[in-house]
């Protein structure tokens, strides 16, 4: 089903799908492909919807932190907008100190997408593409970048992602959902437990660029290879943990790139009974525990969103990747196809 949802400034209309299928549903917006809401059901069959987002357009465009949008060029953090590609010096948008995040200052997830929804077997879904110009925030070459939203049978969300480019450059693709099992609005999730499969992270400059090492969990409050409270170390004085004001790092996962989606977190709200399983093709992930929901913006259930009230998992390449040599490339050139695949499951 399709609906207007709103203008933009400028007149542009809006428009919302709504999708249903093995017991998931959920409602996406034209613009910034936002996952506006996501609801499962609990152990008791009751449903909730399990992602921050907003009621109105202005608030998207206003105030989101990237709530549920897609994010593009590039996900997370190139340290102050820069790198160098075959010879050529490159200056992008800069929206985070000084540095570039998620694309920068209009990224992929404040672009309206054409959406083609779709019927195919026992799956629903949405085609979701955006052409981003030659230049647009400073990357080059013109990228063609297509995302296919697919619910299954079983209630399994999939993302499929697709970019070819008339020019070298860089893409990194990922998604911003904010996760709450509990509910939004309904708090933090302090005592949700997380498992992450991997044996290594990316620590951090104070700007939040990773410094090119990559340094063992073990021992440290970064270590989810067992199931973990995400509150249990959450405050233990950590410098990594401090200076991003809580978890907000790219694991490096052990699988490394696969053809296939291979698990890449559990996520377990006890008090619901909801988990969230999440599978992908990609090398990275980043756990980002909403440290800088602030209190100011309010939710669909008339709940303020305060500091660790959702928690983001988004599963990408490293950030920073183009100035550091030891980590998978993200250069994309003309005749290649970037592909990247992430699956979201709720068992109950
Ligand atoms: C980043 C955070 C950032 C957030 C946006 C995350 O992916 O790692 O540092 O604040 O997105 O709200």
């Amino acid at each position: 089903m399709q609906e207007l949802f709103g203008k933009l400034a400028d007149g542009t209309r809006i428009h919302r799908w709504s999708l249903e299928n093995g017991g998931t549903r959920m409602k996406v917006l034209s613009y910034g492909g936002i996952v506006q809401s996501l609801e499962v059901p609990d152990r008791q069959g009751r449903y909730a919807n399990v992602t921050l987002g907003f009621t109105r357009i202005e608030d998207y465009v206003d105030a989101s932190p990237y709530f549920g949008a897609l994010i593009g060029r590039y996900g997370n953090r190139i340290g102050k907008g820069a790198f160098t590609l075959d010879g050529s010096a490159y200056q992008l948008s800069v929206d985070d100190g000084e540095n570039s995040l998620h694309g920068g200052e209009a990224g992929f997830d404040t672009v309206v997408w054409d959406v083609e929804p779709f019927e195919r077997g026992t799956d629903v879904g949405l085609h979701l593409s955006y052409t981003s110009p030659d230049g647009e925030m400073g990357y080059p070459g013109t990228l063609t970048a297509k995302v296919t939203y697919t619910l299954t049978a079983d209630g399994d969300w999939r993302i499929d992602y697709e970019a070819t480019t008339d020019k070298p450059t860089v893409v990194n693709l990922t998604h911003h959902a904010y996760w709450n099992l509990a509910g939004e609005g309904s708090g933090t999730i302090g005592d949700h437990e997380l498992a992450i499969p991997a044996a290594h992270f990316t620590p951090t400059d104070p700007g939040l660029i990773p410094t090119g090492e990559l340094a063992p969990v073990a021992g440290t409050p970064f270590d989810f290879r067992e199931p973990k409270r995400i509150g249990r170390d959450l405050r233990a004085g950590h410098p990594q943990l401090l200076a991003a004001k809580g978890y907000d790092h790219n694991w490096v996962l052990d699988k490394g790139i696969t053809a296939e989606p291979q698990e890449v977190a559990v996520l377990r709200d006890p008090s619901s009974g909801r988990t969230l399983r999440i599978a992908s093709t990609e090398p990275g992930l980043q756990f980002y525990s909403g440290n800088f929901l602030d209190g100011t913006l309010v939710g669909p259930a008339g709940r303020a969103y305060r500091q660790g009230d959702a928690l983001c998992l988004e599963t990408q390449h490293y950030p920073d990747s183009p100035n550091h040599e030891n980590f998978p490339s993200t250069v994309l050139r003309p005749g290649q196809t970037y592909r990247s695949t992430t699956v979201h499951s709720f068992p109950t």
